[in-house]
């Protein structure tokens, strides 16, 4: 793996590497790790990354990669950058013959997420796109509990992801608090572009069901601030389910609260990031069921995704692990002409980024509506 941004001082990029680690399969051998070229060589270094393959710019590093012998170039890049530097990268990266793992939102527009996928098909190389929540165990297993028909046909669909940190002007003295909020780095939105995302992502990947209309109320709190910093959409589903989606990175003492709530015709469930090993199943005739992470119970999509006995805790790094695990063992299994399982097929790729950007531009479009409800193009 190289890696393109998350060198000191950057969030996103250390968790990656600490998830591309976990399962022993990929080691960092390259890297452009930050904008600065000295802080990008410091990083390297910090590291341990050899001095010949700390570079200092992208375009250095792809090249100069693509040059070195099969077995020791890097097989795909990294990038974990602000959403202003995905798209540059991402398709030269391509171009060089590497498969990519970046990060969402997938592009600042969805005209730039369209190119890369044409790019991705032109090249038959993959990009997976690092919707987190979806990589759960948990919420696999309600992937797959919605897929049994366990819940019946699915009627309502309540999504919220709640954050407090952005409840004051900080973005003056910090970084990744001054690019989320600046429409030349983040894109047209905020908070929706930030976590709404997420929580759209999760919808649709348990529910199965796609978004096909949107009513979208935004708003910004903090004064001077310019984007938004909260929103409640309501939503309408291909299969005519209703349902909420609330996000807001100006809730006061929320941490990372994403939790989403599914009812059935049969059952409802739910799940909560903050308790990821937990999934609440609730028939509409018999007692609630707990499903826990890591019993011999689970689906086989589930138990996939977990490398721990029950009462373990995995969480966030472990869920961006199965992503990595996903990507790379499909690579290789269609590099040694091999079969690969559902389970490893199951990770997001280039198609959920573009529904990403599809839903965050028509969320925009209805946000500055009068009519308020919008049609989400179907891909
Ligand atoms: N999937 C998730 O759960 C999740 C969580 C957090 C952030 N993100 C996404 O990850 C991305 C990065 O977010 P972050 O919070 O880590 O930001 P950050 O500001 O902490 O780090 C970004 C880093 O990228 C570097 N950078 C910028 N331009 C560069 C370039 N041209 N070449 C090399 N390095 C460059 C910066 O120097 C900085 O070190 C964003 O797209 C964000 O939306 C996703």
């Amino acid at each position: 793996m190289g890696m393109i941004g998350g060198g000191q001082g950057a969030f996103i990029g250390a968790v990656h590497r600490m998830a591309a680690g976990i399962d022993g399969h990929i080691e960092l051998c390259c890297g452009a790790l930050n904008s600065d070229p000295d802080r990008a060589k410091e990083s390297g270094k910090l590291l341990s990354l050899p001095e010949d393959r700390i570079y200092t710019n992208y375009q250095e590093m792809i090249v100069s990669e693509s040059k070195l012998p099969k077995e020791k170039r890097m097989d795909f890049v990294s990038i974990v950058t602000p959403n202003f530097a995905h798209f540059e990268p991402a398709i030269m990266a391509l171009d060089h013959g590497f498969h990519v793992v970046l990060e969402k939102p997938m592009t600042l527009t969805l005209e730039q997420a369209q190119l890369i996928q044409k790019k991705v098909e032109e090249t038959g190389l993959t990009l997976c796109v690092a919707y987190t929540y979806s990589a759960y165990p948990m919420v696999k297993q309600a992937r797959y509990l919605v897929n049994e028909n366990q819940l019946g046909a699915i009627r309502k669909v309540m999504v919220e992801y709640p954050q407090g940190w952005l409840s004051n002007m900080i973005e003056t003295g910090l970084t990744l608090a001054a690019w989320r909020t600046d429409p030349s780095k983040s894109g047209k939105s905020g908070c929706m572009g930030d976590i709404g995302t997420h929580a759209a992502h999760l919808a649709e990947y348990i529910s199965g069901l796609k978004i096909s209309k949107i009513c979208a109320d935004l708003h910004t709190f903090v004064s001077g601030r310019r984007l938004e910093d909260d929103g409640n959409i309501l939503l309408r589903f291909d299969n005519g389910a209703t349902g909420v989606l609330s996000a807001s990175q100006v809730a006061a003492g929320e941490e990372n609260a994403l939790k989403i709530r599914i009812y059935g015709e049969k059952a409802g469930l739910e799940w909560n990031q903050q308790d990821a090993n937990t999934l609440i199943f609730k028939p509409l005739d018999a007692p609630m069921q707990i499903f826990r992470a890591g019993q011999a119970y689970l689906s086989p999509l589930a138990k996939h995704n977990i490398r721990l006995p029950a009462g373990h805790p995995e969480g966030y790094i472990e869920a961006f692990a199965n992503i990595y695990q996903n990507f790379a063992t499909s690579i290789l299994a269609h590099r040694a002409g091999t079969a690969v399982s559902a389970e490893i097929m199951d990770f997001p790729t280039v198609s959920d980024g573009i529904r990403g950007m599809q839903f965050l531009e028509t969320v925009i479009a209805s946000g500055q509506s009068e009519q308020k409800w919008t049609d989400l193009p179907d891909q």
